[in-house]
């Protein structure tokens, strides 16, 4: 058996009192041919390992280099030296994976995070990168745990799939049918039948359609997976490939939703800031001296710890749309015509719409509720009473400081007439979805959901800025490197 060694995390715990212990991993510096920090990925503080003068062979010795991977047997013993309170001195060093100095793309230095996109294969290996993946570990865990404790059922939906959930056509195709020469029918239009799945499918947008079909069984349910957009946003906040959960809760109104949507948010920021506070504090300690580049006005106002502390502890304040544009209008902003885009009833709100309500008038976290259904999915449920030409839906969207949307939601429209006009006006394909359609001919329940991206999350908890550095091989346009 190989495997017989201690994480370093673990091992920094312990008293030092000579155990023998063998530990694995990749050398971040050798310094005056006798002191090695290796990390093995468990932690950001690496273990000095210490290899006596004269104990070791030059030809060993010349050999650990940066990113070369060790196997080393020693003791553990107090240490002298000054940031560790334990080191390891070596009775063995086994060089299992060479790594030449001079070729290796990272030098042991600080590098930019466009540079470690580029060289994304190797960026886990940074303190930084290391930091974030382990949070967003947590962070998925804590996700589980939050609805596995409340008796949610998790939902493998479908990737492949012919139908587009948020009716809005961004959708990647999946076929099998050759480029260059497609059979085609006689009008000229490609004839799927031949395809592999005998019609024309794609990637998911959404996994929530097939959700409510479990919710109206289980009650509960969520989903977490891979959803695809082939919207060409080339911005900080869009991945063409982004994670997903997607609750869906029978027997929910829009509070109920907007409820369990801000419990569950503060109890993943709750699990990471009690499992993960060394790694949050390494990268708060990384934005702070990231923001002292920036103007003091461009700067946040708290640190990344203080957020979310302030995000665990304080409500999420709650105004309907029509509240949102009455307070745009009345901004100093938009008074002073500071706004790229026009503010009035209608419009799809933009992000820079959106960041002046969290960053500027609230600087909270706000959910904004009943959209005009104009500008929403045909699937929300239609609010009761709308003046004409004010017709709104019962549609939840969660704004956060810095990111902008992070959650989507709406209770559901349970009754059919309803939701079958809703489709013929907005052109959805009843007859495709003629399964969802059933979900309200046979024991249909007033229900409700949400979508989480799981990257801007991510994003709001590590204080990254950019959404391709939160997810290990980003997918975004012109880019599908790795
Ligand atoms: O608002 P969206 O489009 O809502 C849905 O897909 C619903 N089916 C959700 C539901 O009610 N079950 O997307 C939900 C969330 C957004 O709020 C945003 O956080 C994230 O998904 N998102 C993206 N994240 C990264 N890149 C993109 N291109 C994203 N598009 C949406
Ligand atoms: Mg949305």
């Amino acid at each position: 058996m190989f495997n017989k060694r201690v994480k370093i995390k673990e091992l920094l715990s312990w008293q030092p009192n000579n155990q023998e212990i063998t530990v694995m991993g990749w050398v971040r510096t050798f310094r005056n041919n006798q002191f090695i920090a290796l990390n093995d990925g468990s932690t950001n503080t690496n273990l000095q390992v210490v290899a006596a003068l004269g104990v070791f062979e030059e030809e060993l010795l010349k050999r650990i280099t940066t990113s070369a991977s060790l196997k080393v047997t020693g003791v553990v013993i107090p240490s002298l030296g000054k940031g560790q309170t334990l080191e390891v001195k070596a009775t063995s060093i086994e060089i299992l994976g060479d790594s030449d100095a001079e070729k290796y793309p990272l030098q042991p230095k600080k590098h930019s995070l466009e540079f470690l996109r580029e060289k994304a294969h190797l960026r886990f290996r940074t303190n930084t990168f290391a930091a974030v993946f382990r949070v967003r570990h947590t962070l998925a865990y804590a996700i589980h745990k939050f609805f596995n404790d409340k008796g949610f059922v998790y939902m493998h939906t479908p990737i492949i799939t012919a139908s587009d959930a948020e009716g809005a056509g961004e959708m990647f195709k999946v076929t099998t049918l050759p480029f260059d020469n497609p059979p085609r029918n006689e009008d000229g239009s490609i004839n799927f039948k031949e395809d592999f799945f005998g019609r024309n499918t794609n990637l998911t947008v959404s996994g929530q359609l097939e959700g409510e079909l479990a919710a109206t069984a289980f009650g509960d349910i969520y989903t977490f997976g891979p959803t695809f957009r082939a919207e060409n946003s080339n911005t900080t906040r869009h991945l063409a490939e982004f994670w997903m959960i997607e609750p869906e809760m029978a027997f929910y109104d829009l509070e109920d939703n907007m409820q369990l949507a801000e419990e569950f948010i503060r109890y993943i920021i709750k699990y990471a800031m009690e499992h993960n506070r060394e790694d949050l504090e390494f990268l708060a300690q990384r934005l702070t001296e990231e923001e002292k580049a920036l103007p003091q006005d461009k700067r946040s106002e708290m640190g990344l710890i203080e957020k979310l502390e302030f995000v665990i502890n304080n409500q999420f304040e709650k105004i309907t749309y029509t509240q949102a544009i009455d307070i745009l209008l009345q901004s100093p902003a938009y008074k002073k015509k500071k706004f790229q885009y026009d503010v009035k009833w209608g419009i799809d709100m933009q992000s820079e719409h959106e960041r002046y309500l969290v960053e500027k008038h609230f600087k909270k976290p706000v959910i904004v509720t009943n959209y005009p259904a104009a500008i929403k999915a045909f699937y929300m449920r239609q609010d009761d009473g709308c003046e004409p030409g004010k017709e709104t839906v019962a549609a939840m969207d969660i704004l956060a400081p810095g990111i902008g949307e992070i959650v989507g939601g709406s209770q559901r429209e349970e009754r059919l007439q309803k939701l079958e006009q809703r489709m013929q006006e907005m052109h959805v394909p009843a007859e495709e979805l003629w399964w969802y359609l059933d979900t309200r001919r046979f024991g249909s329940v007033p229900h409700a959901g949400f979508g989480l991206g799981f990257e801007r999350l991510v994003l709001f908890v590590t204080g990254m800025t950019n959404i391709r550095d939160v997810i290990a091989f980003p997918r975004a346009p012109k880019t599908a490197e790795f």
